[in-house]
């Protein structure tokens, strides 16, 4: 923290997290509106495999937020900023968007891991099989993942009427999760 804002690489990584979610909901609807794959039609690859890289490579940009943001916890005793209620509600909301976001791509990551479908990591590394093919397990997770989706979308909507509220107080709270 610089007295200023958190620092450029959290100031980035929080707007390249935010991004990546608008983009994994974006390519659900992408993906999941093609045809189903056959040898005619596998243009669903792509998006199926950059919306499960991205997902994936979402979870060590969020482990590196956490990282930093422990890092640099002297900043959240600047209450001078906020009042006690609004802290406790914020500090609820950012737990939630951690907690979901990981179930979100855990749950993505295990019903993907049960299809015949092999994730190679940005076409670079084989992810091991850690399933065989289970239908019934796709589904179950399948179910976790539209489920847990819903709530991180809820827990966003959140986030977002918060910040909307900040920038119109004008308190200084915005500024310091967008500067450089
Ligand atoms: C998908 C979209 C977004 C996600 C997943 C997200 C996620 C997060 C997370 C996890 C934190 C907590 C960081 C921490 O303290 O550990 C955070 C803080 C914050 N976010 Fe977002 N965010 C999103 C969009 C936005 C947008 C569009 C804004 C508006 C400018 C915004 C403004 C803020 C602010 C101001 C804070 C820090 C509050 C403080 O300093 O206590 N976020 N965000
Ligand atoms: C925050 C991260 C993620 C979000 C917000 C997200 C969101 C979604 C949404 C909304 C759907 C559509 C569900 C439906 O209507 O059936 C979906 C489907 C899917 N996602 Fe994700 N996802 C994320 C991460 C991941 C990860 C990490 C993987 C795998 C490595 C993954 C794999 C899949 C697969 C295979 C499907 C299609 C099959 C199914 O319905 O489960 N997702 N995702």
């Amino acid at each position: 923290m610089n007295g200023k804002g958190y620092g450029k690489t959290l100031v980035f990584l929080h707007g390249l997290i935010a991004v990546s979610i608008f983009f994994l909901f974006f390519s659900s609807w992408w993906m999941l509106g093609l045809p189903l794959a056959s040898t005619e039609f596998t243009f669903r690859e792509l998006p199926f495999q950059l919306h499960k890289n991205i997902g994936i490579t979402l979870v060590f940009m969020l482990g590196l937020l956490l990282y930093l943001r422990l890092k640099y916890r002297q900043s959240n005793l600047r209450s001078d900023m906020m009042k006690p209620l609004m802290q406790k509600l914020s500090f609820i909301n950012h737990v939630m968007i951690y907690i979901l976001i990981l179930s979100v791509c855990i749950s993505g990551y295990l019903s993907s891991a049960s299809t015949p479908w092999d994730t190679t990591l940005w076409w670079l590394v084989d992810l091991p099989r850690i399933f065989q093919p289970d239908e019934e397990l796709n589904e179950l997770f399948s179910g976790i993942h539209i489920w847990t989706s819903w709530a991180l979308l809820a827990v966003i909507t959140a986030h977002l009427g918060g910040a909307l509220y900040h920038a119109f107080r004008n308190d200084g709270i915005i500024k310091r999760m967008l500067r450089w």
